[in-house]
């Protein structure tokens, strides 16, 4: 079975000068940290995602704006809205993402357990439903 995603709450130290939060590596998320990216400048209407991958843990944060994440096993559909800064959504192997309603300026920032390497992706969803063994 697939590790269940989830929505965790980052530490935030506020502070008059502006507010910081913090992500460390299996003290918020359950993984070693190798790579962070982050998409931006998404035109209204678009949406990111569209696959699985078969490895990799992701940890999803709205850094800012707002944006929803649609999750799915092949059996089971969970939404997320983020739009704080200070939490994240973790993202086992094997969920499908879809990422839409981004908002104007939004900065979608993603922690990743590996290095990038497109044969760990599965971006066709028969193969994902396979996959899951479904
Ligand atoms: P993709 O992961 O499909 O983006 P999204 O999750 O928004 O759908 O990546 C889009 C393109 O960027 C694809 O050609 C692979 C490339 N890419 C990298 O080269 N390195 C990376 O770390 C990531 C995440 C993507």
């Amino acid at each position: 079975m697939n590790s269940e995603p989830k929505l965790i709450e980052l530490t935030r130290i506020l502070d008059h000068r502006g507010n910081l939060s913090v992500v460390e590596q299996f003290k918020d998320i359950p993984f070693d940290i190798k790579r962070v990216y982050w998409i931006y400048d998404v035109p209204g209407g678009e949406n990111r995602g569209g696959h699985a991958h078969r490895e990799i843990s992701e940890f999803i944060i709205a850094a800012n704006g707002s944006f929803t994440v649609t999750l799915t096993d092949g059996k089971d559909k969970k939404k997320f809205l983020l739009n704080h800064p200070y939490q994240g959504l973790y993202v086992g192997p094997g969920w499908w993402r879809t990422l839409d309603d981004f908002s104007s300026g939004s900065v979608c920032l993603v922690i990743a357990s590996d290095y990038f390497a497109e044969e760990e992706y599965i971006r066709d969803y028969d193969e994902f439903l396979k996959f899951n063994g479904i």
